[in-house]
Formats: C-alpha cells, structure tokens, sequence
C-alpha cells in the first residue's frame, strides 16, 4: 500500500456520498457532517444522486484538489478500479463507507460497515422461529441492484431459510432501498398473489421499502404485521412506529455512524502510519416490539434520519 503518511491529522476530506434514498442514509449524512465539524474537519461533501458516474466524477474532483483523504460510499460493487487506482498514485488513502467493492484490498485503506450477510442471516432467522414450521410464502424487496447489501442480504436470508421447507421466496424484485418502489413493487405482488392471500411474510432489504410496503398492504385491505409478516434492516424511527402499531415486526439495526470510526483510522494512519484492519465492523442487533419501540422511537427520532 504506497499512500503517503503526512505528519498532521488529516484536514480536508471529500465525502461521496450515494444519494439520498433512505433516511438510514439522511442519517449517515448528518452524523458524518456532525463527527468532521467535532474533529475541526474540512469536509467536502458530494452528493452523487445515485449515479456511479457522478461518484467517479467527485472521487476526480477530490484528487484533484488534493484532499487529504477520501470517504467512498460506493452505489454498486464494480466498475471502482480506475479511479481507486488514481487515488492511490495520488497518494490519497480511500476509506469504504457502509458498502464494499469487488476491486482489490490494497486500492482502499479500510472499509467501515456491518456485516451485510450476516444482518440478511439474522432476518431470516428471525422468520423460521416466528413461522416455527408452519407453510410460509414470502415476498423480498430487494436493494439497489448490484450493491453489496442487495447482495449480501439477499445470500445471508437465503442462507437461514435453506433447509426449511415450509418457507419459500415466491417473488423477489428490487425496491432500489426506497419508500416509493418498496410500495410500488408490493403493490405489484399483492396483485400477482390472489390479493396477497397467498403471501405470509415480506422480507426488504431496507424499512424505507419495508415502510412503503406496508401502505400497500394497509391499501390492499390487509393487516400488515398479521395477515402479512414484515421483517426488514436498518432500524430507523419510522419502523419503530410501524412496530409500536403492530404493523411491522422485526429489524436488524445498523449504525449509521460509520464516519467515527472511519476518522478515527484516517487519523492514526496519517499520524504515524498505523495501518487500520481491512474491515472495520459495526454492531447488528435484532429489533422486535418486545424491545418497547416507542421508546427506540423516542430515541432515534432526532438523530438526523
Ligand atoms: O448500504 C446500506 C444501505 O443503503 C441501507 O441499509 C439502506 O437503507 C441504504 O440505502
């Protein structure tokens, strides 16, 4: 890894960000403004709409300026190595945010985030206890095609439910991790299954879709949370809600402060070379309405989702 060691803590920081298509990532934007302003940072903030080309752009714009260190939250795995590699002949250490890259380790400093398969492993572990045998159909928004936690949450859900044979995904589409296409794509299943009588459980990659599936669901006369199990990730207020209603029933949380301990590695490498671990690991805990949701509500509702 050739990236240069300067004697200060870093000062001047561009941050990709992917867009905005969830208040998980609303609150990752503010938390990451919020840890550079407690740090004296300067931070460039690019917001890439969800557009890979915009984030190539920006990571270019930031190389040119000669910013001290990079923040990547990469929209899909592939397609980074160019523009990691202009980073690393710039000499500017990259730091992965929430999702990763198919590209080679050694183009990046460190990557902040959860284990994605894991969360999708703990979803649906949840689903085989609370179906505890019985005959389950179930319905998966996927994310954004080609992200790492479409992916990885996808596999690690697949992975729990293998071997269960009362539980099978009947349908599965990408709600591209918002409100708007988690309610559109429901709407289409509920259709394509006899009114959504023939659908147990919805799994989402994220509760903004989860959120929107269940307006389908209310609209298409059904209790969602009874008629319609609902077990998504991210943990933001707004499933709290759902989930003090009785109308969502599990979450996988995951932090959206990913920019602390990413600063917090930058700083120590740029002080005296100390190499971070490849993979930084953030928690994943399980949320179910026994763990009084309004009050996670009460909590979370101002942190910036
Ligand atoms: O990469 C993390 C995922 O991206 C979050 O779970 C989702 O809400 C976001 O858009």
């Amino acid at each position: 890894m050739g990236f240069a060691v300067s004697a200060a803590t870093a000062q001047t920081i561009g941050f990709s960000q992917i867009g905005s298509e969830s208040g998980w990532r609303a609150a990752e934007t503010t938390l990451t403004h919020q840890e550079a302003e407690k740090r004296g940072i300067d931070l460039k903030f690019a917001d890439a709409q969800q557009k890979q080309e915009n984030q190539i752009k920006a990571l270019r714009s930031f190389i040119a300026q000669g910013v001290d260190a990079i923040l990547l939250a990469p929209v899909v795995a592939t397609g980074w190595d160019s523009v990691l590699e202009e980073a690393q002949e710039a000499e500017i250490p990259v730091v992965l945010l929430d999702r990763m890259v198919d590209s080679s380790k050694d183009l990046y400093l460190t990557a902040v985030g959860s284990d994605l398969v894991h969360e999708g492993n703990v979803a649906g572990k949840w689903l085989v206890d609370a179906t505890d045998g019985e005959a389950c159909n179930i319905v998966e928004l996927q994310g954004t095609t080609g992200s790492s936690p479409a992916i990885d949450r996808k596999k690690g859900f697949e992975d729990a439910i293998a071997g269960h044979d009362n539980l099978e995904i009947i349908r599965s589409q990408t709600g591209d991790f918002t409100r708007t296409k988690g309610k559109e794509v429901m709407e289409s299943f509920l259709k394509a299954e006899d009114g959504g009588k023939n659908i147990c459980a919805l799994y989402a990659h994220n509760d903004d879709m989860a959120v929107g599936a269940i307006q389908a669901i209310k609209e298409a006369g059904l209790k969602p949370g009874e008629d319609i199990l609902v077990v998504s990730i991210d943990a933001v207020p707004d499933i709290f809600k759902a989930m003090a209603a009785g109308e969502a029933n599990a979450t996988v949380e995951l932090t959206p402060n990913m920019a602390g301990p990413a600063f917090d590695a930058l700083a120590a490498y740029m002080k005296d070379g100390t190499m971070p671990p490849k993979f930084i690991q953030t928690e994943s805990k399980l949320f179910t309405p026994d763990d009084d949701p309004m009050a996670v509500y009460e909590e979370k509702k101002d942190l910036g989702y």
